[in-house]
Parts: structure tokens; sequence; C-alpha cells
């Protein structure tokens, strides 16, 4: 049994890999693009439940740098898809205040698709619902080697020193530092790893897998990993007792 003094709020930043699209289809003798545009209705549901409850942050895993390893026409196919979805839904998340951002190496996307990634940020910059992160060609050791880069160039202008790099120093520099970390990560399709999604900033986040596969998760499906969210004790190191202590202090 859980104490009430046990759970946790609402998780403001939630980081899901959705996985499981190509065997949904699989299993439905489908071809994998049906399980990739099945697996945006999920998204979309998700994102509407996210602003309901009133997540505030939903960072979400669409392409990994690896990604670009599958067959070519399979490639190409999400690059289409991203394409159609942006266009198609860019006006209904601004006009319920999500603000969209994108995270990865763009500059190796079509170009149709950079300039919709860059107008979609730009329209919806002001909105403060629900910040809305996809991380396309994203990769977790990518966001390091990138703070690395820049905490590099920083230090032979002359405008930071080494000894000077603290864990905040590093933190600041890496994607989506303005938002909360991560507080809830969910894993759909049955795998039970990260896949070089977020590292940096999983360090304390609680790890939600599911076998659901991803265009089967739907808003109760959410439900369930935010119920499970709530039954753990998040301790940051402390002991069990501290905890309790601090939340009854
Ligand atoms: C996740 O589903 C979507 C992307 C990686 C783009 P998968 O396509 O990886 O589906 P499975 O893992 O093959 O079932
Ligand atoms: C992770 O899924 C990336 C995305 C969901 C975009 P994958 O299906 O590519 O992961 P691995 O390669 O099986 O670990
Ligand atoms: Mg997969």
């Amino acid at each position: 049994m859980v104490s009430d003094s046990n759970v946790n709020s609402l998780p403001r930043h939630i980081a899901i890999i959705m996985d499981g699209n190509g065997r949904w289809a699989r299993s439905r003798m489908l071809p994998r693009p049906v399980g990739h545009r099945e697996g945006v209705k999920s998204v979309r549901r998700v994102v509407e439940a996210c602003i309901n409850k009133g997540v505030r942050a939903l960072t979400l895993f669409a392409f990994s740098s690896e990604n670009w390893r599958r067959p070519t026409d399979e490639v190409s196919l999400i690059m289409g898809l991203f394409v159609h979805t942006l266009k198609k839904e860019v006006g209904a998340l601004d006009r319920n205040g999500v603000k969209l951002r994108f995270i990865g190496d763009r500059a190796a996307f079509p170009a149709n698709l950079q300039t919709l990634i860059n107008e979609s940020e730009a329209q919806t910059r002001a909105n403060t619902r629900l910040d809305l992160v996809i991380a396309a060609n994203y990769g977790g050791q990518w966001d390091i080697t990138r703070a690395f880069k820049s905490l590099a160039g920083r230090i032979q202008s002359g405008e930071l020193h080494s000894e000077d790099i603290t864990t905040d120093i590093i933190a600041d520099e890496m994607s989506i530092s303005d938002l909360p970390l991560p507080d809830l990560f969910i894993r759909t399709g049955g795998e039970q790893r990260i896949s070089n999604f977020l590292l940096w900033q999983l360090a304390y986040t609680e790890l939600y897998f599911t076998e659901v596969l991803w265009p089967a998760f739907d808003e109760r499906q959410l439900d369930e990993a935010l119920l499970w969210y709530a039954n753990r004790q998040r301790r940051f190191g402390r002991t069990g007792d501290q905890v309790e202590q601090l939340k009854g202090a």
C-alpha cells in the first residue's frame, strides 16, 4: 500500500519513445507504412490528453540519428509523413496553445521539411500551454557532442575557463535546457532500452516500459503510465525516510 504522502502529482514533462509501429502493422498483415500512419493518430491522442491534463512539456522521439540505416523507401515515407502531418496539424496545435519545437540535426532533412519545421516553430513560438518537442534526427550522443563543441568554442574564445565548467554549465548547453527535466519516460513496443534518446536529461527520470505497440497507445494507456508514476517514490539519492520527512515538512 502506498501512503498518500508518497503520491507524485502529474509529471511536468513526459518523454516518449514511440516504438512498435512496424510490428503493429505486421501483426495485422499490413505493410509497415500503415503502422507509421496509425502512429501519427496516437501522437494526436497523446498530445490532446497532455493538453487536457495540464502536462507542461511532451518530448516525442520521432526519428533517431540511427534510423537512417532503415531501407530508403521507409525513410522517405517517414519524411513524407512529417511533411504531411506538419502541414495538416500546425494550425490546430497553434489554436490549442501548443509551442512546437524540433531537436536534432535538421540540416540532414529535405529542404521542404526544414522550411516547414522552421515555419511551424515560428508560428507557435508565443504559445505557452504545452511545449511539444519533436526529436527528429536526434541522438543523445549528438546532443552531448554538440554541447562539448560549444563549450570548446567558448573556452577557445576566452569567454569560459575549463576550470569553471560545472554540471550546470554543461546542462545549459544541452537541448531543451529551458524545460523542466523529464519526470516520466515512456517506451512502448516492449524493448527496454534508451536507444540513444535523451541521455543527459534522463538522469533521474522514472522509466516506464510497456508492451503496448505505439499505434495502440491511447489515453487509457497514458493513464496507466501516469498512475504508475504517481506511485513512485522519487528519492534523488536520499533515503525513503528522508523523502517522507521532507514531504511532511
Ligand atoms: C517506431 O516504430 C517508429 C520509428 C522508429 C520511426 P518502428 O518502426 O521502430 O516499429 P518496430 O519497432 O519495427 O515495430
Ligand atoms: C527508437 O526506435 C527511435 C524512435 C522511436 C524514433 P527504434 O525502433 O529505432 O529503436 P531500436 O533501434 O530498435 O533500439
Ligand atoms: Mg522499433
